[in-house]
C-alpha cells in the first residue's frame, strides 16, 4: 500500500505481524531524579524538590528486527521517566523545551491555533489527573518554544494515584503525544503504604498506545486525502506498544504483580485480557485505588484512563501468559517455575470511597457531545465535534464555584464513545442512560428510552475521565476542589480534542459571582 503525505510517495507501512513476537525485553522507563530543592512565588517561597526535565528529540528501538525509530521524549526516553512524588510533598517541575525546530508529523494549518503564523514546534505540559494551581497546569494556549521552558508547581495535595504527563499544546497534543511526549507520575501516600500491595519489583508501568509504523521502522501517522487538511478524525495504529516496545516479554516470577496501566493511545479503546483467560484484580483507577478489588477477565481502558491491577502468576508457574487488547497481542509473561515467596497482598477493602450524593450538587448543567462530519463523505468530513455546540475560542460557558459540587451530563448525540476528561478535579460517575437521539436533535428534548446504568464496579472510585457512550446520557458528580482559575475538559480522543472538542471553563472563587 502507498501511502501520500505532504504530496511525497513515502515507504509502504510496515506489516508489524511480519516481526517475531515476545523477543525484546520490556523495558521500565525510569525513575526521574531531582536535581536539588527551589523556592519560588509559586510555593508561597517553600522550597521543594526541583526536577529538570527536557524534551528532546530521540531515537529508540522499539523492535530488535528494526532501525531505531525516531520520536520526541523527555532525556533520553519515551516514555519519559517517572516521576514518583508524596502526598502532600510538593515538587517543582522545569519542562525545558529542548526539541527540534521543525515537526516531523503532519501538521493541519487550517485547525484554530496551528495556522501558519505559528510556530510548528511547540509544548506545554500537563500534569493528568494533577491537582495543580492554574498556572502549573499546562494550558494549551501557554506553549513555548525550543529554547524556552516552564516551571510548573505541583502541590500533591490529593490521593495516592497513577497520574501522568503529557503535551497539551494547542491544535497539535495529538503529534506530540504521538511523537511519544508523555510520561507517568506516581502519588504515593500511607493509606497505599499500609495495604501490603505488591511493591519494588513487583510493581510495574504499563504504559500502553498503538502506532503504526513505515518499513524503515519511523513513525506513520496517517494524512486525509486532503492536503491542505491532513487532519484525521481518529487515528488507529497497528500494533499496541507496551512501554514504548513492540511485543516485548516481561520475566516474572509465579506470585502477585501490581500493574499500573495507562491508556496513552491517540484514540484507541483497550480491552484488556489475559490469554489463558484468567482472571485479575483491578485495585484502582484514574484517582487512586477503588472501595474494594474487581475481579475481572476484560478491562475496558478508554485512552486516558488508568487502572491499577494485580495479577497472580502462581498457577501459572512454568508457563507464558500473553497481554493482548481484542485480538491484538502486546506482552508475553514468561513465569519461571522456581517457586517464590510472596508476602504481598490483596486485600479484601482498600479504602473508604464516600459516594457524592446528588443533594449535594448546586447546579446541573445538560453538555452535549455533537457534530463531526461523515469521514467518508469529503464535504462533511472536516467538520469538528463541539463540546455543547461551542468552539475552543468562545466564551467559557462553565463556571463552578470552588468548594461545591455540580452535576454533569454529558449528552452524547454522535456516534462514537468520547472519553470525557476534566483538569482539576476528581469525579464519580452516577449513571448512563439511553435516550432517543432523533427526538433530542429535533426538539431539543430528551427522552429516555431505558432505565439508567450504574457505573461498572471498576468505574465506581474517583475518576478525572469517563467514557460517555453513544446515545446515552453520562452523569457525573463533581466537587471542585484545591484552586479557582482557568482549566480545560476536553474528548481525550487527541484528534478530536485537538479540532475543537476541547473547551475552557473558570472555577471561580467564592467571593466572584458569575
Ligand atoms: Cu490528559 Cu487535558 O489531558
Ligand atoms: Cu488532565
Ligand atoms: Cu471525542
Amino acid at each position: 500500500m502507498l501511502v501520500k503525505q505532504s504530496g511525497a510517495s513515502v515507504p509502504a507501512v510496515l506489516d508489524v505481524n511480519r516481526l517475531p513476537k515476545f523477543v525484546d525485553r520490556l523495558t521500565i522507563p525510569p525513575l526521574a531524579r531531582s536535581s536539588g530543592m527551589k523556592q519560588s512565588p509559586l510555593s508561597s517561597g517553600i522550597p521543594a524538590p526541583l526536577y529538570r526535565i527536557s524534551m528532546r528529540a530521540i531515537e529508540r528501538r522499539i523492535h530488535r528486527s528494526l532501525p531505531p525509530t525516531r520520536m520526541w521524549g523527555f532525556g533520553a526516553t519515551s516514555p519519559g521517566a517517572t516521576i514518583e512524588a508524596r502526598r502532600d510533598r510538593p515538587i517543582f517541575v522545569e519542562w525545558v523545551n529542548e526539541l527540534p525546530g521543525e515537526h516531523f508529523l503532519p501538521i493541519d494549518h487550517s485547525i484554530h491555533g496551528a495556522g501558519r503564523g505559528v510556530p510548528e514546534v511547540r509544548a506545554v505540559i500537563h500534569l493528568h489527573g494533577g491537582r495543580v494551581p492554574s498556572e502549573s497546569d499546562g494550558y494549551p494556549d501557554n506553549w513555548y518554544t525550543p529554547g524556552k521552558s516552564a516551571l510548573s508547581y505541583y502541590p500533591n495535595r490529593q490521593e495516592a494515584a497513577t497520574l501522568w504527563y503529557h503535551d497539551h499544546a494547542m491544535a497539535i497534543t495529538r503529534l506530540n503525544m504521538f511523537a511519544g511526549l508523555l510520561g507517568l507520575y506516581i502519588l504515593r501516600d500511607e493509606t497505599e503504604d499500609a495495604l501490603s500491595l505488591p511493591k519494588g519489583q513487583y510493581e510495574i508501568p504499563l504504559i500502553l498506545f498503538d502506532r503504526s509504523f513505515r518499513k524503515d521502522g519511523q513513525l506513520y501517522y496517517p494524512v486525509s486525502g486532503d492536503p491542505a487538511k491532513p487532519w484525521v478524525p481518529e487515528f488507529f495504529g497497528d500494533a499496541v506498544l507496551a512501554n514504548g516496545t513492540l511485543f516485548p516479554f516481561f520475566d516474572t516470577e509465579p506470585r502477585k504483580y501490581r500493574f499500573r496501566v495507562l491508556n496513552a493511545s491517540n484514540s484507541r479503546f483497550l480491552y484488556l485480557s489475559l490469554s489463558n483467560g484468567q482472571a485479575f484484580w483491578q485495585i484502582g483507577s484514574d484517582q487512586g485505588l477503588l472501595g474494594e478489588p474487581v475481579e475481572l477477565k476484560i478491562l475496558t481502558l478508554a485512552p486516558g484512563e488508568r487502572a491499577d491491577l494485580i495479577i497472580d502468576f502462581k498457577a501459572q508457574a512454568g508457563q507464558s501468559v500473553i497481554l493482548r487488547s481484542d485480538t491484538y497481542a502486546i506482552l508475553q509473561f514468561h513465569v519461571s517455575d522456581t517457586p517464590s515467596a510472596d508476602a504481598s497482598a490483596l486485600p479484601a477493602r482498600l479504602r473508604d470511597v464516600r459516594r457524592t450524593v446528588e443533594r449535594e450538587a448546586v447546579r446541573t448543567r445538560l453538555l452535549t457531545l455533537e457534530g463531526g462530519g461523515d469521514p467518508d463523505d469529503p464535504t462533511t468530513r472536516t467538520q469538528p465535534m463541539l463540546l455543547n455546540g461551542a468552539y475552543w475560542h468562545d466564551p467559557v460557558t462553565e463556571n463552578p464555584t470552588l468548594d461545591t459540587v455540580e452535576i454533569w451530563s454529558f449528552v452524547n448525540v454522535t456516534e462514537d464513545a468520547h472519553p470525557i476528561h476534566l483538569h482539576l478535579v476528581r469525579f464519580q460517575i452516577l449513571d448512563r442512560r439511553p435516550f432517543d437521539v432523533f427526538t433530542y436533535l429535533n426538539e431539543r428534548e430528551l427522552r429516555y428510552t431505558a432505565d439508567a446504568i450504574a457505573p461498572d464496579a471498576n468505574e465506581a472510585g474517583w475518576k478525572d475521565t469517563v467514557r460517555a457512550d453513544p446515545g446515552m446520557v453520562t452523569r457525573i458528580i463533581i466537587r471542585f476542589e484545591g484552586f479557582a482559575g482557568r482549566y480545560v475538559w476536553h474528548c481525550h480522543v487527541l484528534e478530536h480534542e485537538d479540532y475543537e472538542m476541547m473547551r475552557p471553563y473558570d472555577v471561580l472563587a467564592s467571593t466572584d459571582r458569575p
